[in-house]
């Protein structure tokens, strides 16, 4: 028994991907980005564009405390992520990254030390190439050992590595070659690949990262999130996601309006429902789930602040995005250790997308893409679950129970699936106690 037990271990554990000690790496990261979740000067000067990706010492401390706040560390986010905003255009005297000396007068090793205070995992931005794509920092090419120990005597948890500027090099090498630098400095670091699914990352992966983008960058329209959804839908069952080897569908936009466009120019125009699918498919589908929210409010007329003071800005998110983005019960299908989920069964303008949370246990997700109303109903023989099987069906996204559901869900009838919706369900099938 002992024996057997010690052997079932030790297949899961060969079946898992790269652990090399770095936190909140087993399941999804769930977490934070400042991409678009922070930004001043909107409108910009003379009614400009406003400052492209930026962060500060003050804003940055003022998010680890907002992060808290407005609810995203009691519903289980730990990453928070600084991307293509830290870093100064020149290097230091030595070679070495430094933060940028206008935004961070005290240096980045402060700011590190001040979300751990807070309970949170925190992460850096680099890239492969030349330079970093918006910001035009300097890139890590050339200097993967230094960078790898400047983001290790900081105490970084996570680098995202991105490949702009990289004409000429080859993403699995290289992408290799930053992880062993990473991996040299003793100091262990989830390492996040971003060459946007272009040489199957989820192929090599995960001998030496901890998750990569799997899809090109997304932005909150939906066709954007509708083909991030059916590119992830591509990718083989048996690469769908393990322990510590996540496919990363890129930053959640949820409830991004106007408000979260200075980096990547897109105003958001998608509904609630559009916003629903795009949680739902990211949470079955084991994403990491990292929101790039505005989470000051710092202006009385807009959500993007004039400048970062404290004591003007507080903490805030839209009644939209605490929906969302803070259900306890849609974020458990996605913060479990099985293979992440994937598309089960195409009825042409709707889909069934599956994952198993345990034995008996599985989430089921109702997509519809298309842009009219379907009637869908789901036949329990799809999960191979065998004639006169009973399941416990709970609505996730309501936290409710519904009728038992026998061969058929629903037994009788069919359920309203709106253009562009997800329907989210967890089915438990009944041991034969329970069976009513
Ligand atoms: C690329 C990445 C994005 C973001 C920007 C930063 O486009 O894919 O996620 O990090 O660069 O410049």
């Amino acid at each position: 028994m002992k024996r057997g037990y010690l052997l079932a271990c030790l297949r899961l554990q060969l079946s898992w991907g790269y652990d090399n000690g770095a936190p909140h790496s087993r399941l999804p990261p769930l977490g934070w980005s400042s991409w678009v979740g922070l930004g001043r000067q909107w409108p910009g000067p003379g009614g400009q564009a406003p400052e492209f990706d930026f962060c500060d010492e003050v804003s940055v401390k003022l998010s680890v405390d907002a992060f808290h706040e407005v609810g995203l560390y009691d519903a289980g986010y730990r990453h928070f992520h600084l991307d293509d905003c830290w870093a100064d255009h020149e290097r230091n005297a030595s070679g070495f990254l430094q933060a940028d000396r206008q935004h961070f007068p005290n240096g980045m090793k402060p700011i590190v030390d001040y979300a751990h205070s807070k309970g949170l995992t925190f992460g850096l931005y680099t890239c492969a190439g030349t330079y970093t794509c918006v910001g035009r920092r300097p890139g890590s090419k050339g200097h993967f050992t230094q960078d790898a120990a400047v983001f290790a005597e900081w105490g970084v948890d996570v680098v995202k590595m991105d490949w702009c500027f990289s004409d000429g090099m080859e993403p699995e090498p290289t992408y290799t070659a930053f992880s062993k630098a990473l991996n040299a400095t003793g100091h262990p670091i989830h390492f996040n690949m971003c060459e946007w699914g272009k040489a199957a990352p989820w192929t090599w992966g995960p001998k030496v990262a901890q998750s990569w983008r799997a899809t090109g960058d997304h932005v909150p329209l939906w066709q954007d999130t509708k083909k991030v959804i059916a590119e992830r839908s591509q990718i083989p069952e048996a690469d769908a996601g393990r322990p510590y080897a996540w496919n990363d569908m890129d930053m959640l936009e949820t409830g991004n309006y106007r408000q979260a466009a200075h980096a990547n120019g897109k105003t958001g125009n998608m509904t609630k429902e559009e916003y629903r699918t795009e949680v739902s498919m990211w949470a079955i589908l084991a994403s990491p789930l990292i929101i790039t929210t505005p989470l000051l409010n710092c202006s009385k007329t807009d959500q993007i602040a004039a400048n970062f003071t404290p004591g003007t800005c507080r903490p805030s998110i839209t009644p939209l995005q605490r929906e969302l983005l803070l259900n306890k019960e849609v974020i458990s299908i996605n913060q479990v250790d099985t293979p992440g989920g994937r598309l089960l069964k195409d009825f042409g303008a709707w889909m069934v997308y599956i994952r198993n949370l345990a034995e008996g246990s599985v989430a089921v997700a109702l997509y519809n893409p298309s842009d009219a109303k379907v009637d869908a109903r789901l036949d329990l023989s799809l999960l191979g679950w065998t004639s006169g099987t009973v399941a416990r069906v709970r609505d996730l996204w309501a936290q409710q129970e519904l009728p038992p559901a026998k061969d058929r869900f629903p037994t009788t009838g069919s359920l309203d699936l709106e253009a562009h919706a997800t329907l989210l369900f967890r089915f438990d099938k009944q041991t034969s106690e329970l069976v009513v």
